[in-house]
């Protein structure tokens, strides 16, 4: 079995060296010449766990090649995957489609008859059956089988969700389309993952009705956190009974800053405007949409508020990637919070373990620190925004003793108030009582 892989970003790269390390002959393709010859000598470029091991592997035992040539990567595969972004349209927040379009018309350039091709990217409802068309149109009588199969990998875990994941959704229109999907799943297939064959306009509502529904329970979540700030209640009591309920589930009820990265807010962004463009607002989604937004303005305010309060004018930023295990900042909330930050004239100290060179070009102005010690140092707040496990066991007394200021806010719920008794420290969090040092 061969497989083309056009887009090599994290889900292309994930994916490719995942079917790499079950033993079938990948080709990636990027068209950004410096992507594919680091790759290429073996060097990652994104930081996953994992992931450059088995790069490495599969590169050596050349089950695994990088390419600019489409065409040198389509002309013998079994099925060609397109694993290109599909950002936001600038100004709405429909998906823009155009790579995904100009791969389609680079591949039906070179194609051969039989192949199957796969939309792995987060597409809009329809816009298989478009690309579908499309490829007809400039291939006529060349017969091929078009599939819709949406990637669920999170950023951060994305080998081992890519390795075990909780379902494969396949939308297809033919038997042999089916038929090739299952034997490039098979060997998840013997571990028992459960296989979901579909329409290709099911399995494109699938992936946006899956990540929405996500977005919702984190807005959802955010804002019982707010409830229990005004009533005296602890949100991770709350979130952990609700959790054990089968019918809610604990996960993604976890309260932050607001939701983030490459996936979540343009998803939800794109979900609202489908809704819109096709008679059915999508109301739920709409608002977790709008209240994210706010949420990540709130959390800026909060840090001018006690900054205010400790008469200060230097903020610590402890985590600036959008969750922990990646150096993804698309949309992270440390963008927004860092640039309101830096907008109201205040000094910022920032660290993160892996994300500190995406965010430099994007925040200037933040002095970028070497550990989060130098971080903390002369800062009169200090903020986590990621939850990184380097700063999940601090020694909040060294924090303390380095600090101009003595606020500390866990915007991730990390430490308890048994951790912050004895520091010095006057510590707010999400949902919870602050305490004053
Ligand atoms: N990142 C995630 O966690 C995740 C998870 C599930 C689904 N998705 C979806 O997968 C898709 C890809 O996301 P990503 O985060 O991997 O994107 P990305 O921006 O990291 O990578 C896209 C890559 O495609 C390349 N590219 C664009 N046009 C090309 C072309 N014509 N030929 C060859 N290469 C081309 C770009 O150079 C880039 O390297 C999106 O639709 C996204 O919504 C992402």
């Amino acid at each position: 079995m061969n497989i083309a892989m056009i887009g090599t970003g994290y889900v292309g790269l994930v994916s490719g060296v995942c079917f790499a390390e079950f033993g079938f002959q990948v080709t990636c393709v990027d068209k950004d010449p410096e992507i594919v010859e680091r790759l290429s000598r073996e060097e990652t470029t994104i930081f996953e766990p994992g992931l450059e091991l088995l790069l490495s592997r599969n590169v050596r035992e050349s089950r695994l090649t990088f390419t600019t040539d489409i065409a040198e990567a389509v002309g013998s595969a079994d099925v060609v995957f397109i694993a290109v972004g599909t950002p936001s349209r600038r100004g709405g927040g429909e998906a823009d489609l155009s790579y995904i379009m100009a791969a389609a018309d680079e591949i039906a350039a070179v194609m051969q008859p039989g192949q199957v091709i796969a939309i792995k990217s987060t597409v809009e409802v329809g816009t298989n059956e478009v690309v579908r068309d499309r490829i007809r149109a400039a291939r006529p009588g060349v017969p091929f089988s078009m599939v819709s199969n949406p990637e669920f990998l999170r950023e951060g875990s994305a080998i081992e969700d890519f390795m075990r994941p909780d379902r494969v959704v396949i939308g297809a229109e033919d038997d042999h389309g089916r038929e090739i999907m299952r034997r490039v799943y098979r060997p998840l297939f013997l571990r028992d993952t459960p296989m979901v064959s579909t329409t290709l306009a099911n399995a494109e509502l699938i992936k946006y009705a899956s990540n929405a529904f996500l977005a919702v329970k984190v807005s959802f979540i955010n804002q019982i956190a707010d409830l229990c700030e005004k009533v005296g209640g602890d949100v991770q009591d709350v979130a952990r009974a609700m959790g054990m309920d089968g019918r809610i589930g604990a996960k993604f009820l976890h309260p932050g800053p607001g939701f983030g990265g490459s996936c979540f807010p343009k998803d939800t962004r794109a979900l609202a405007s489908i809704g819109r463009k096709r008679g059915a607002r999508q109301l739920l989604v709409e608002a977790a949409e709008n209240l994210n937004e706010a949420r990540k303005l709130d959390m800026a305010e909060r840090i001018l508020t006690q900054l205010r309060a400790e008469g200060g004018d230097t903020v610590a930023i402890l985590g600036v990637a959008f969750k922990p295990n990646t150096d993804d900042i698309r949309e992270a909330p440390s963008l927004t919070i860092i640039g309101k930050l830096i907008e109201a004239g205040v000094k910022v100290k920032a660290h993160d373990p892996e994300a500190m060179e995406a965010a430099r070009k994007l925040l200037p102005g933040v002095d970028w620190c070497r550990s989060a010690w130098d971080a903390v140092s002369g800062a009169h707040v200090t903020v986590l925004v990621t939850e990184w496990n380097a700063y999940r066991a601090l020694d909040l007394r060294r924090v303390s003793a380095l600090m101009a200021g003595t606020t500390m806010i866990d915007m991730r719920n990390v430490y308890s108030p048994a951790e912050i008794a004895g520091t010095g420290l006057s510590y707010h969090s999400i949902g919870r009582a602050s305490i004053q040092g």
